[in-house]
């Protein structure tokens, strides 16, 4: 898949411009707060119908503006798509080839980007909720069953606990009712983040010995708070069961997949606690290899991949391995950078220079 084109109006701090994408290697340059980042989340909002992270909408209308206007074509297996989003205040109106999609999912669900930003070493050095909800989406991505099951889960989650918080008469009978019922969407998350990480984890190593060029052995480690057998729903229960005065006490269900540890070992320390930056960079980006991968393998096709900012800092191990998956990719990429690095212009099929949201420059 890649983006064919992007018009702009009104989004950030892009009043009016339009972009014509190359296929592969697309190089956005230019200064500090000059509208690098804020182009790659709008290609974001185009093929995803939402920014990269929980972001107000609001924030993305330009400054004195009250809406904002995302336009695009996608090209997607033999299908060019013609996408156009108005952004107001509080809603969104999305039409794809003229015509207004409710179901947006539908749409967005063809189109797979790999983010590289600088804010994702929070996957390594950030809560276990961060792991979790990467994971989660990743094994939505290749199976939205996933996703019902998550959201059936936190609505029993929320029903428990507000029993927790407020028992009807005093009592806490109920909660049986609902033990049983969370075991349900608990053992399939459960079950089905353990074998996506069976199948991440080599990846994950392999990626990781290319990236540092050490033998050190990575693993990741999935931990709930108590232990399976061979009967989830039978673990899960008396573990609620034995937890009870606790959850009373806390008004909150503490065990279950809401709860899990993931965790990345590195010659068995856990990362969160004890990776220095360059080893925590080097495994965020063993996972988005590892996760292209899987992807390629499971569709057939190379996901978009966003790249911001990716020359600060960089070691000459981590910039030979970028160059070289820049150089081997097939599929479209993006990439920032504030200075025109040697290895970034050799593979560069386009280049935009952008100053104070618009094109200045553009070669290729
Ligand atoms: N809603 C908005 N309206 C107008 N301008 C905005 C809006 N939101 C953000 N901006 C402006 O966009 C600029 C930041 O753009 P962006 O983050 O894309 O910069 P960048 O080129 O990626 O910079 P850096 O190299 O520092 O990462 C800031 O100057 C900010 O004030
Ligand atoms: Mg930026």
């Amino acid at each position: 898949m890649s983006v064919k084109s992007l018009t702009l109006l009104n989004y950030r701090n892009y009043k009016n411009e339009s972009f014509i994408f190359h296929n592969n290697f697309n190089l956005i340059i230019g200064q500090n707060g000059h509208g690098k980042t804020n182009l790659l989340e709008a290609i974001n909002v185009l093929c995803k119908f939402k920014p990269f992270r929980k972001t107000n909408l609001a924030e993305i209308i330009n400054f004195g503006s009250d809406q904002t206007r995302l336009k695009g074509e996608i090209q997607n297996k033999g299908n060019l798509n013609e996408i156009n989003i108005q952004l107001l205040n509080n809603s969104k109106i999305i039409k794809v080839n003229n015509k207004i999609v409710y179901k947006t999912t539908k749409y967005s669900n063809l189109n797979k980007l790999v983010t590289f930003l600088p804010q994702e070493i929070e996957l390594i050095k950030g809560s276990a909720a961060n792991r979790r909800n990467y994971l989660d989406l990743m094994i939505t991505n290749l199976d939205p069953e996933h996703l019902v099951d998550s959201k059936n889960y936190y609505k029993i989650l929320k029903q428990r606990n507000a029993l927790l918080a407020k028992p009807p008469k005093d009592s806490y009978s109920l909660l049986e009712v609902w033990n049983e019922k969370i075991s349900e969407p608990a053992e399939r998350i459960t079950k089905r983040r353990i074998k996506f990480i069976n199948k991440l984890s080599p990846l994950i190593a392999k990626y990781y010995s290319k990236i540092s060029g050490t033998g050190d052995l990575i693993n990741i480690e999935y931990k709930p708070q108590f232990e399976i057998t061979s009967n989830y729903t039978d673990d899960y229960i008396s573990s609620l069961q034995q937890n009870l005065k606790k959850d009373i006490l806390r008004k909150f269900t503490t065990t279950g997949p809401h709860r899990d540890q993931i965790i990345f070992n590195i010659n068995g320390e856990d990362s969160s606690k004890f990776a220095s930056q360059g080893e925590a960079k080097s495994l965020v980006l063993s996972v988005k290899s590892a996760e292209i991968e899987l992807y390629r393998e499971l569709s057939g096709e190379y996901p978009i991949l966003i790249l911001d900012d990716v020359s600060s800092e960089l070691d000459d191990m981590r910039k030979s391995y970028y160059s070289q998956l820049l150089n081997d990719y097939s599929g479209q990429i993006f990439v920032t950078t504030a200075n025109l690095e040697p290895v970034f212009k050799r593979n560069a099929n386009k280049i935009f220079h952008i100053e104070s949201g618009k094109i200045i420059r553009e070669s290729g």
